[in-house]
C-alpha cells in the first residue's frame, strides 16, 4: 500500500477561487517528506490539470450553477486518477481545492467500494441542490450528488449511477445549513450530527457511535475533511469560516478516531486557501491534522503487520 497524494487545484466551486493554490501549498509545507518520515510509501501523481478561465466562463453552462462544465470535466479526471489509485490497492488522499472535489473522489473511490460508508466533517452539509443552492456555487452541492440528489450533470459525473446510499452518510460539525439541506435531511436517511448534537452528545460519543454503525454496514470508509469544520477564529485561510467549530484537539480527535479505526480508505482535505491565510496558521494546522491522520494509519498498518 502506498500514499498516493493527488493535487486537486480547483477553486471555480468556490465564492473565491483561491483554493486552486491549495495543493501546492501542501507541497511547499513538505507534505511528501513528512508522510515519508512516518514510515509510509508515497507518491505525488501530481496535480490534476484544470483550465483557467474567465468570469466569462461563469454561466456560460448553466444560468444558476456557476462554472458547472468546467467543475464537471475537472471533477471527471479526478475520478479516473481516484479509481486508479485505489483499485491499484493504494490509498488516495486527495488535496484542494474547493469542496467540489469531494464529487470526483467519491465517484472513483466508489468504483472499487461498493458499499461505501461517507464521514463528512465539516460546518455546511454541502447538500444543496440545484434547486435549494442559494449561491450557485457547486462547493454547497457534492455531497448531494453523489447520494444522487441534484442535477443530472452533476449526479451522472463519471459513472450513471449513484455513488453512496444516504444511509451510510454522516455528516459531523454541521453548524451553517441552508433550509434547503435541512429538509433533505429530515426527508432522507442521511446521518446528520450537527454541532449542537455534538455538543450535546460529545465527540467521543459521536465519533463511536458513527463507527460502530458503518462497522456492519460498509466496506470502506472515505473521509472528507473541510478544514471550516473548525472554528474560525483558528483557521483565516478558508473562504467560508463559520464560528462555534471544533478546536485543534478535537479536530485532532475525530481524524486520528476515525483513521485508527482500519477502515478508511481514502481521504479529501478542502477548502486551504493560502491567499488569506495569516501567516500560514491554516496551512500550519493543516499540516498538524496530517501528521496525527498518519501516525494512527501507521499504527494500523503496523498492527495488520504483526497479525500477519
Ligand atoms: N451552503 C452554502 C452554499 O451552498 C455554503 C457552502 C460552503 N461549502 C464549502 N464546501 N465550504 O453556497
Ligand atoms: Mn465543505
Ligand atoms: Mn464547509
Ligand atoms: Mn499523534
Amino acid at each position: 500500500m502506498a500514499i498516493n497524494i493527488i493535487g486537486m487545484p480547483i477553486g471555480y466551486g468556490a465564492q473565491k477561487h483561491g483554493t486552486s493554490s491549495g495543493p501546492d501549498k501542501f507541497r511547499e509545507m513538505h507534505i511528501e517528506e513528512e508522510i515519508k518520515n512516518m514510515g509510509f510509501d508515497v507518491k505525488d501523481l501530481g496535480n490534476i490539470e484544470v483550465p483557467v478561465v474567465g468570469e466569462d466562463h461563469k454561466y456560460k453552462y448553466d444560468g444558476k450553477l456557476k462554472y458547472l462544465d468546467i467543475v464537471v470535466d475537472a471533477n471527471t479526471k479526478l475520478a479516473f486518477k481516484v479509481y486508479e489509485s485505489i483499485s491499484s490497492g493504494n490509498f488516495p488522499l486527495v488535496l484542494g481545492g474547493d469542496h467540489s472535489l469531494g464529487m470526483g473522489s467519491i465517484a472513483g473511490v466508489s468504483k472499487h467500494v461498493k458499499n461505501l460508508g461517507v464521514i463528512w466533517i465539516d460546518a455546511h452539509g454541502d447538500i444543496n441542490t440545484h434547486e435549494t443552492t442559494p449561491s450557485g456555487n457547486i462547493h454547497g452541492m457534492p455531497l448531494a450528488a453523489s447520494m444522487g440528489f441534484g442535477p443530472d450533470k452533476l449526479v451522472n459525473l463519471f459513472e450513471h449511477r449513484i455513488k453512496v446510499k444516504d444511509e451510510n452518510v454522516f455528516i459531523i460539525g454541521a453548524r451553517d445549513l441552508d433550509e434547503g439541506e435541512i429538509e433533505l435531511i429530515k426527508n432522507s436517511n442521511i446521518k446528520a450530527f450537527t454541532m449542537d448534537k455534538v455538543k450535546k452528545c460529545g465527540v467521543e460519543n459521536v465519533i463511536n457511535e458513527t463507527l460502530s454503525y458503518l462497522r456492519d454496514k460498509v466496506d470502506g470508509i472515505h473521509v472528507s475533511f473541510d478544514i471550516d469544520s473548525l472554528d474560525s477564529s483558528l483557521v483565516p485561510g478558508t473562504g467560508t469560516p463559520v464560528k462555534d467549530g471544533f478546536t485543534v484537539d478535537e479536530a485532532k480527535y475525530i481524524l486520528g478516531t476515525l483513521a485508527s479505526s482500519g477502515m478508511v480508505v481514502s481521504m479529501d482535505l478542502v477548502e486551504l486557501n493560502p491567499h488569506i491565510d495569516r501567516d500560514e496558521v491554516t496551512a500550519k494546522t493543516y499540516m498538524e491534522l496530517l501528521r496525527h491522520v498518519f501516525d494512527n494509519l501507521r499504527e494500523v498498518e503496523d498492527r495488520q503487520l504483526m497479525l500477519g
